[in-house]
């Protein structure tokens, strides 16, 4: 089935004869069971509320079959399923490699919450490919990469790294928020398991957090479950809920992001006031060809590097901009632009460009307006810029 099917049919209730078009929300604690037998067949299914409800089995559902996995497993945040997932795979001793481009609260869980475990984490250039070879050691349980990556969109070549991975006994876990699960499917490049920061594509409304895990083996996804277990892990039906909703219209949103993002960065890339536009789709971007290859697509998030401009400058650039506001957030319906810095997230290739970078969310409004936002602060940047020599 194609995804646009896979997104509107999945996790639909199968009630009779007649039930809601969505499987709506089911918060509860506690669930009864009427007879002992009843009690007993509970107990492998839905039995207390931090397990999950049929809200939450519904989302599951659909996001595994978005992703081509065997099982998904839900985690309270996007950071959270990262943290989870990790922790299911590793013990004291062992040595986790980390792509250097990871969200950055997901590698300062690696360096700082790890280490007191005596779980040693290894940073690598997200362009290694199959060199990750000279990284890898028996006690390497890991490989963790988040393709493009955050701030500066890397694309990995996720191929080559699980081969070696593989080959060497470790577990391949990769962030697949950038592409919502549809523009590439990491368990069909070698990933075990993919994970997603449902807070953006997904729900897609802004108002909700939430992350998947979905594995591809019965093993990770009993450790997976039992990692989450053990954390505590609950997971709102309400969220639950809005982020199903968010899905069924992912197909509709999703293209209209890719569209606009690639207007916006093409236009980018004649602006005098630009370097560099960091965007997969363009070959510049380091891994593209790796891109072309994996992906079926690109969505709305992207950066910008800048020629440098000095404070007032940029702050005139930013207090200009009406359509773009400036959010930690992206994968909602509006558009965002924020000023970022990896200089201090990369130690296997450190940041050393000048200029500030920018990350771009292309949201769902108009991209002429879009345009004509950013003209505007390209304007008011040159105006401080003038007032400052003057
Ligand atoms: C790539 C990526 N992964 C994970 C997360 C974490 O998601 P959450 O905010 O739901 O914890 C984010 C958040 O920005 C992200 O950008």
């Amino acid at each position: 089935m194609d995804d646009k099917t896979k997104l509107i049919t999945a996790g639909r209730p199968h009630w009779r004869p007649a039930h809601p078009v969505n499987t709506p929300v089911e918060r509860t604690s506690t669930i009864l069971f009427p007879t002992y037998d009843d009690f007993i067949e509970g107990k492998r299914k839905i039995t207390y509320g931090r397990l999950g409800t049929s809200s939450h089995r519904a989302l599951e559902e659909a996001i595994t079959a978005l992703e081509g996995g065997l099982e998904t497993r839900l985690a309270p945040s996007g950071l959270q399923a990262c943290v989870a997932a990790i922790l299911a795979f590793v013990e004291a001793g062992d040595t986790v490699l980390m792509s250097d481009g990871v969200y950055d609260p997901t590698r300062k869980f690696a360096e700082k919450f790890l280490k007191k475990f005596n779980v040693e984490t290894i940073f690598f250039d997200p362009t290694i490919g199959a060199d990750i070879d000279a990284l890898i050691t028996p006690k390497t349980k890991v490989v963790f990469a988040e393709s493009p990556s955050s701030l500066t969109f890397e694309v990995h070549d996720l191929p080559a790294i699980a081969a070696v991975a593989h080959a060497n006994g470790a577990k391949v876990i990769v962030d697949n928020t950038w592409s919502a699960g549809v523009y590439f499917k990491p368990l069909s490049h070698g990933a075990d398991v993919s994970i997603q920061a449902c807070t953006k594509y997904l729900s897609g409304h802004s108002d909700c957090l939430l992350g998947s895990i979905t594995s591809c083996d019965e093993t990770s996804a009993k450790k997976i479950f039992y990692s989450l277990l053990q954390l505590g892990s609950n997971v709102s039906a309400d969220d639950a809920f809005l982020t199903l909703r968010g899905m069924r219209t992912l197909m509709a949103r999703l293209p209209m992001h890719q569209e606009t993002g690639l207007k916006l960065a093409k236009w980018l890339t004649k602006r005098p006031e630009v370097q560099r536009v960091l965007h997969p789709a363009i070959k510049q971007t380091p891994g593209h060809q790796f891109w072309k290859r994996d992906f079926t697509g690109s969505t709305g998030l992207f950066g910008v590097l800048l020629h440098p401009v000095e404070t007032p400058g940029l702050k005139a650039f930013f207090n200009a901009l009406r359509l773009f506001s400036m959010g930690f957030s992206w994968g909602g319906f509006e558009s965002l632009c924020i000023e970022v810095d990896p200089e201090a997230n990369r130690s296997a290739k450190p940041w050393q460009e000048e200029g500030p970078l920018l990350r771009i969310h292309a949201g769902l409004e108009a991209a002429n307006d879009l345009i004509t936002d950013l003209d505007t602060a390209f304007k008011a940047m040159e105006v401080a810029r003038n007032d400052q020599i003057a």
